[in-house]
């Protein structure tokens, strides 16, 4: 026995509980302990063993950390097996989250109980792998192929109702898991209940494998898993069960050595260590219970959505009746979604609706807020303006941020007279929707400031990344550089069309160009209009989308843009007048169009994005590759497969890369000057992961 499983025998009833805090993951203690108290079990005379979970779950799954490292015996399947071969009656009783190889082990044991607010799943597939300890063999067993398909490809995670109706577990009771795993024990001894194990059950029924081979392989958007999860639970249905086993060893250990693999498992540590910031470490947040929202257009409405589904109090202030009264609209219109879904009930709609949301046209209606969200017309006068009125309208402790996308913090913060209460918080559209929260933090920032604002982007759900001031922050700086490479290389020769399906077929949800359709190309262009007086005359810089702009058409909302959406706006399709613009311009400027390939286009925007991104990590306005990797994957559709940027140009290859930023430089030696700490990890043979540790 070790520390890992606590072993104690009650009666007839041998107790194993998994002491691994804080999820009782299946590391290499575990599983020892696990097999050697089955031993012990069946040595001390015991009729029935239990397995649960100390702390706040069963098994959530096998130990991620030791992905990627030589595996030390025993394997978890073979864990499962001892525990399925044990002559003894083997229950477990689940609470919390069995998951993964968590739920496998469960699979194995020959009952299930769960508390009601158990949930199960086999959720492998999002971290790039499938359930490799018997899942995929043992679910179909007993929820049938179509349900385990649903489970397996999906990773979704169901609730204890469910999976009992599903087959997955025998019994829901309330009480500790240790009183309903003896309770559960205690009765199956008494009625005799046989041993059940799951292997030995019949295959479940043949489907068409290849054509849900296919649709799944077409869901995923590249990635692989969910796919090549089908054939593992077709080898369930087609093999005796040892040698779909074998199978799905075989399909775990090809899916174990791809590159999806690292990303998925990069997004997910990623996604947990970006919020964690060492200098907040003791550092409390102030409390937010009532929050100010100036601005109720798209993204004011959208934030004041978000804080009142946290369960927020929201006084929004517009400039006048009508604005104000559009916003309220907005807001009803959003969470009448929410309504419809059935994410809120009808009478939180109407709370939310009516207490908490105060609209008003009075900055003296914010005194008792906790924190106000800026969100007007992104103007720096009309910022500082808004700015003066909430210092002298909040409350002392108030926090005053900005949604500012581009402008500069500090010298917002420096029109109040509390600089150190002024932050960013960067939402995305929709707001109430997009995970991603940038927490900008100006020079005078207080810590307890930044605690608050990463304290209330987990209320409200977001992934908080820590960002600098600069034009743009984390995100929008590297989307400018990026989206630039893709009007170079449209002036060279590739089409906007083009450029969009290469990038669809890397794994973005969208395009550049349709993307640009949908927020509005009026954004862009009175973007280059305010930039123009600035630019260095070695910039290149696209005309053609600036006539179609003059002709009145900005995108999706006027029916017509990069595309045509005379069809409908999901059905858009070529603007004709865009190619021949284009075709013009290139003539104008003398350019014989190149032929791209698809892997060209991918390699140069990629590239575009990871230097800028190098130069916002050796700036320090990112202060770890990782919070880079979240920004692109939670705010601008960045497939999390590739797990982000720079784990995507860790995975390529440094030296390559900045091989190829380097030949680009010699045809546009302004836009491609290799970020200085490319230069330095290529030197020192190290990748951007290293600075993650
Ligand atoms: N292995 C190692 N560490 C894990 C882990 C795992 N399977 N699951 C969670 N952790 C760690 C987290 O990284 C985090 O560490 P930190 O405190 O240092 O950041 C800590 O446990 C707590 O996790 P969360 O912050 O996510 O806690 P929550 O309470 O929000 O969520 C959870 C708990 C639902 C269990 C969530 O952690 C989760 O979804 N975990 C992953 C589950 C999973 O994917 N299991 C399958 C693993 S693959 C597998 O089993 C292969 C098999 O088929 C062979
Ligand atoms: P918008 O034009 O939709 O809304 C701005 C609202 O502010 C209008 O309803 C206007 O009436 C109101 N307003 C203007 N001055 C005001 C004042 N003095 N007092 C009270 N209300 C006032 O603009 P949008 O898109 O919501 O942008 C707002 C801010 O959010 C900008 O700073 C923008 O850069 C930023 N942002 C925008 C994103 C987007 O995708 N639209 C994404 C992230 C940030």
């Amino acid at each position: 026995m070790n520390n890992a499983v606590d072993y104690t025998l009650q009666g007839e009833i041998a107790v194993l509980k998994a002491q691994n805090p804080p999820v009782n993951a299946l590391g290499y203690d575990v599983r020892i302990g696990l097999i050697a108290g089955i031993e012990r079990a069946e040595s001390d005379g015991a009729r029935a063993v239990l397995i649960y979970g100390d702390g706040q779950t069963y098994f959530a799954g096998a130990d991620i950390r030791e992905f990627g490292q030589p595996m030390r015996e025993p394997a978890l399947p073979e864990v499962c097996y001892r525990i399925e071969a044990s002559p003894l009656l083997v229950v477990s009783s689940l609470h919390g989250t069995a998951l993964g190889g968590g739920f496998e082990v469960a699979l194995s044991t020959h009952y299930r109980v769960a508390v009601p607010s158990a949930k199960v799943g086999m959720p492998e597939v999002q971290l790039g792998i499938l359930p490799g300890a018997g899942g995929t063999q043992r679910m179909p067993r007993l929820t049938g192929t179509q349900a385990a398909l649903d489970l397996i490809t999906t990773g979704r995670h169901v609730g204890a109702a469910e999976a009992h109706k599903l087959g997955l577990i025998d019994k829901i009771a309330d009480g500790t898991p240790l009183e309903n795993g003896l309770a559960f024990a205690q009765e199956l001894l008494e009625q005799g209940a046989p041993r059940r194990v799951t292997s030995e059950l019949p295959a479940s029924e043949a489907l068409d494998f290849d054509a849900i081979y296919e649709t799944t392989l077409k869901k995923g958007r590249g990635q692989v898993s969910p796919a090549v999860a089908v054939r593992a639970v077709q080898a369930s249905v087609e093999l005796p069960f040892s040698e779909g086993m074998k199978r799905e060893n075989e399909l775990f250990m090809e899916l174990m050595a791809t590159d999806q693999r690292q990303g998925l498992i990069h997004a997910f540590f990623s996604e947990r260590a970006v919020s964690k910031l060492p200098e907040l470490k003791g550092v409390a947040p102030r409390d937010v219970t009532a929050m100010g929202v100036i601005g109720g257009g798209t993204m004011g409405a959208g934030i004041a959505t978000s804080a009142l589904l946290a369960g927020l109090d929201v006084t929004l202030i517009e400039m006048n009746a009508n604005a104000a009264e559009a916003a309220r609209g907005r807001i009803e219109g959003n969470l009448g979604g929410a309504l419809k879904r059935g994410k809120i009930s009808a009478d939180k709609y109407e709370a939310m609706t009516t207490k908490a949301l105060v609209l008003s046209t009075d900055y003296a209606a914010l005194g008792d807020v906790d924190l106000v969200v800026e969100a007007v017309f992104e103007e720096m006068s009309v910022k500082k303006e808004v700015f003066a009125k909430l210092d002298a309208a909040c409350k002392p402790g108030a926090v005053l941020a900005t949604n500012t996308s581009y402008l500069d913090v500090n010298e917002i913060a420096a029109s109040t007279s509390r600089p150190g209460d002024v932050i960013g918080m960067h939402f995305f559209s929709p707001a109430h929707v997009m995970k991603l929260l940038e927490v900008v933090v100006a020079d005078k920032t207080a810590p307890e400031v930044v605690a608050t604002a990463f304290a209330l982007g987990k209320k409200m759900g977001k992934v908080s990344v820590r960002a600098g001031v600069c034009d743009g922050f984390i995100g929008n700086r590297i989307l400018r550089h990026y989206r630039t490479v893709a009007d170079h290389m449209i002036l060279d020769g590739a089409s906007p069309y083009q450029i969009d399906k290469a990038l669809t077929d890397f794994g973005f949800a969208m395009g550049p160009y349709a993307v640009a359709d949908l927020a509005g190309l009026d954004i862009g262009w009175a973007m280059r209009k305010r930039l123009a007086s600035t630019r260095d005359p070695r910039e290149r810089v696209t005309k053609y989308i600036d006539k179609i702009c003059e002709a009145g058409h900005f995108g999706q909302k006027t029916g017509m843009g990069y595309y045509d959406y005379s069809g409908g706006k999901r059905g858009g399709v070529p603007n004709a007048d865009v190619m021949e613009l284009i075709t013009a311009e290139r003539a104008e400027l003398g350019i014989t169009a190149q032929d791209f390939n698809d892997a060209d286009i991918v390699r140069r925007y990629m590239a575009a994005m990871v230097n800028e991104a190098a130069r916002v990590v050796g700036e320090g306005i990112a202060r770890r590759p990782l919070d880079v990797d979240m920004t692109l994957v939670f705010g601008y559709g960045f497939p999390r497969y590739h797990g982000g940027p720079l784990k995507w140009a860790d995975l390529q290859g440094l030296p390559d890369l900045l091989a190829d930023i380097r030949s680009y430089s010699e045809s546009d030696p302004y836009f491609w000057q290799p970020a200085p700490l490319l230069e330095q990890l290529v030197a020192e043979g190290r990748t951007f992961d290293d600075l993650n540790k």
